[in-house]
């Protein structure tokens, strides 16, 4: 919940990409950024000490799952917001796969009116409308009006669709309403009955796996098709080799393609799985470490535009159960920002990459509105102490969804405070 309102904010000694900064904000946007040199507050001002922690922009998660409605047991929007504001989130995109499922203005306005009534100053929620009717894949879902109604995308995610020529009218549709197909790129047919990846370790466990070629071979048709008919399109949580292959070349080419993966995708391979662990369960699964490697090269290189949660949250009673009989995901939000500043540890991200992955280039891929920290952008931003370190478990997490495979990792950094359109959220 919304915490105080202050006409006036000075956020005073924060660290923006390494250079010390006092900044104010006023009428809820960015007055300005100055060299943390002694300045004074303005008169009447809130002051906030922000020594030694770092300042980001809100991120933007553009693949969430927040299961209202249908799915509360799991997460709702309420749940799901206090999980993004206190892992740093301003704007989630959640997918259609509710119950009913978002093919209807009145879904929309459902998970609108919750956020608004929820989280009144954000994190904002921009749904993303299924692209055909009940996610069937026969019949194309009312995209203009769910644009209108507040969809600020389209995609059948949790199911592909199967069909090529189905898919072709989807990315034509969507186009004529300005907005982006996201895939969720899985041949039905080859990852029918699967559990995890197909290689060593599934052979080794016993356990019907599903091929990297599952996922690449749908990558290969939304590509050709991106190409013959001009028309943009994204690629949800990529995961293997194959398919970043496959992006680069593509965008060699200059077709209108761009992808996303997530934390976990960079961070473990398909050994997470060996004790029949179901937290680490997720679709696409896990892959292997040339995978990972290769996933890893990808996003450096710029091949991987962006960086989401895929937030996937479960009840435990749904994952306590035999490897082939849970669900499929991860609950992403509350890891997030920590795992992606090990990744920085690790060399693999700088500090203006992880405001680029998260912020920036899903701003501008989905026109939504970012802050910059110059003049008149909205004061969106939080606090991130490197300093705090903890330890993964259900008591760390906001979400309803404790389903994750980094239990018990230890991680670096806390967002402590975060405030959206000068309100403090957290
Ligand atoms: O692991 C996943 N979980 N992958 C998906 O595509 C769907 C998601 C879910 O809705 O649980």
């Amino acid at each position: 919940m919304s915490e105080q309102t202050a006409q006036t904010l000075f956020v005073s000694n924060a660290l923006l990409l390494g250079r010390a900064v006092d900044i104010t904000v006023s009428g809820g946007r960015i007055a300005s950024v100055a060299d943390h040199d002694n300045n004074a507050a303005p008169a009447g001002a809130e002051i906030f000490d922000a020594k030694g922690q770092i300042v980001f922009p809100s991120f933007i998660d553009c693949h969430v799952h927040l299961r209202e409605p249908g799915f509360e047991y799991k997460e709702d929007v309420e749940s799901g917001l206090a999980a993004a504001a206190h892992g740093g989130f301003g704007a989630v995109l959640p997918m259609a796969n509710t119950k009913p499922v978002n093919d209807d203005t009145s879904v929309t306005e459902l998970m609108l009116e919750r956020a608004r009534k929820s989280w009144p100053h954000g994190p904002r929620v921009h749904p993303v409308g299924a692209a055909t009717k009940g996610l069937k894949g026969e019949e194309l879902a009312p995209m203009g009006e769910l644009a209108a109604a507040g969809c600020v995308a389209f995609s059948n995610d949790g199911l592909p669709v199967g069909g090529a020529e189905m898919f072709r009218r989807c990315m034509e549709y969507a186009a004529d309403f300005g907005k982006i197909i996201i895939d969720h790129c899985e041949d039905p047919t080859l990852a029918r009955g699967t559990h995890m990846n197909e290689g060593v370790t599934s052979g080794r466990m016993g356990v019907k796996g599903q091929s990297v070629v599952a996922e690449s071979v749908q990558v290969a048709r939304d590509i050709l098709l991106s190409e013959y008919l001009d028309i943009p399109v994204h690629l949800a949580h990529i995961s293997c080799r194959q398919s970043v292959e496959l992006i680069a070349w593509a965008k060699s080419r200059g077709v209108k393609v761009t992808a996303e993966t997530c934390p976990h995708y960079l961070l473990l391979d398909d050994v997470a799985l060996e004790q029949y662990s179901t937290a680490a369960k997720v679709n696409p699964p896990l892959r292997t470490p040339d995978d990972v490697a290769a996933m890893r090269r990808a996003v450096q290189d710029g091949t991987i535009d962006i960086m989401v949660t895929d937030h996937a949250p479960h009840a435990a009673h749904e994952k306590e159960t035999p490897l082939d009989e849970a669900p499929n995901g991860i609950s992403g939000l509350d890891t997030a920002v920590a795992l992606s500043w090990r990744l920085i540890q690790e060399g693999l991200f700088k500090e203006e990459d992880m405001i680029r992955l998260w912020c920036h280039a899903p701003g501008g891929l989905f026109r939504l509105p970012v802050n910059r920290f110059t003049h008149g952008d909205p004061a969106d931003f939080f606090l991130f102490d490197p300093a705090q370190e903890w330890v993964v478990g259900p008591e760390t997490m906001h979400s309803k969804g404790k389903n994750t495979p980094f239990t018990g990792w230890k991680l670096a950094g806390k967002v402590t405070s975060h405030w959206m359109g000068g309100h403090k959220i957290v």
